[in-house]
């Protein structure tokens, strides 16, 4: 059976700058270049899996400019379904400006704008839409509130419900965690969630514990270039980051949740799954942008062939 996948998230338009370092605070910086490319953290995943062969519907919000107009032809052209995601003209498109620096750092700053609206008209849509074979993605970027609807709804039915607690989140609700299957931060998430510095491998087994002890089935941490650490109610495991050459590393965690769902809806096990992550995560690292990084699933093949 495959699963189909449906993202409940934000989509944003990246006004991207790429600049010789991270400015900080008061400092004036001249950069190289300037891009906008279609991103926004449910956006992307949703092209992520769609690209890789998922049935993937979207559902939130754009605004009624010409951002929401180039947002959802991006996601139309990369197959994912559209037509549960709202043309909002009481608000502009959300934006997120970011700077890339020579090291491929990056620092985002996110305006909601439409996505900032999502409410329960929209979880009407989810429950109209969801089963209990789906596969439901969720992230930070619309009202916590809603996520934990969302999350609820999906729960109730049996859907597998995977929550990447990103932005990194200051009132993550107790109640949402007992809903959450697969809960994905990265160290610095996992680290605001548990209220500890993760700075060592031990610092992260204690807080997938503390994350489990919470109510989350398995836990998911991203890694970065260290890999990325699963622990399920019966394994505990770190699976290995490719070694690409990374030039930009915006949406990876955004990929590497794609990677993660098609291959579950694919009925694949959870450490093929992770292998899968990893996989899609360090490809998007390769290309600039959000979606314009993200790969389809010839090259995706191709590159675990290559590096089995
Ligand atoms: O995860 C990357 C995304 O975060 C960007 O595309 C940006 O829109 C922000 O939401």
């Amino acid at each position: 059976m495959t699963r189909s996948i449906i993202v409940f998230g934000s989509i944003n338009l990246d006004l991207v700058a790429r600049v010789p370092h991270l400015p900080k605070p008061g400092e004036t910086l001249s950069g190289y270049s300037f891009v906008t490319v279609p991103g926004g953290k449910g956006a992307n995943q949703a092209v992520g899996s769609a690209k890789l062969g998922g049935s993937t519907r979207m559902i939130g919000r754009v605004g009624g400019d010409a951002f929401g107009e180039e947002l959802l032809k991006s996601l139309q052209d990369s197959g994912v379904q559209t037509a549960l995601v709202m043309v909002d003209r009481s608000i502009s498109s959300g934006v997120a400006m970011i700077a890339v620096d020579d090291r491929s750092e990056n620092h985002i700053i996110v305006i909601p704008g439409a996505n900032g609206n999502v409410d329960e008209s929209d979880l009407e849509k989810l429950q109209s839409t969801l089963t209990n074979s789906s596969i439901l993605l969720l992230q930070l970027e619309i009202p916590i509130a809603i996520v934990e609807l969302a999350a609820a709804i999906a729960h109730q039915i049996g859907a597998i419900v995977i929550l990447d607690p990103a932005p990194a989140p200051t009132n993550f609700p107790n109640s949402l965690y007992p809903l959450i299957d697969i809960l994905t931060p990265n160290a610095i998430e996992a680290a605001q969630l548990v209220g500890f510095p993760i700075e060592n491998e031990s610092d992260v087994d204690r807080a997938a514990t503390v994350l489990q002890q919470k109510g989350a089935k398995t836990i998911v941490i991203k890694l970065g270039s260290q890999g990325a650490f699963c622990a399920t109610e019966r394994e505990r495991f770190l699976t290995p980051a490719f070694s690409v050459n990374a030039i930009d590393t915006v949406a990876a965690g955004d990929a590497f949740n794609a990677g993660l769902a098609v291959a579950l809806s694919e009925g694949l096990q959870i450490r093929e799954a992770m292998t899968w992550g990893a996989a899609s995560g360090a490809l998007s690292t390769t290309k600039s942008g959000a979606q314009t990084s993200l790969v389809d699933r010839s090259t995706f093949d191709q590159f675990l062939k290559q590096k089995p």
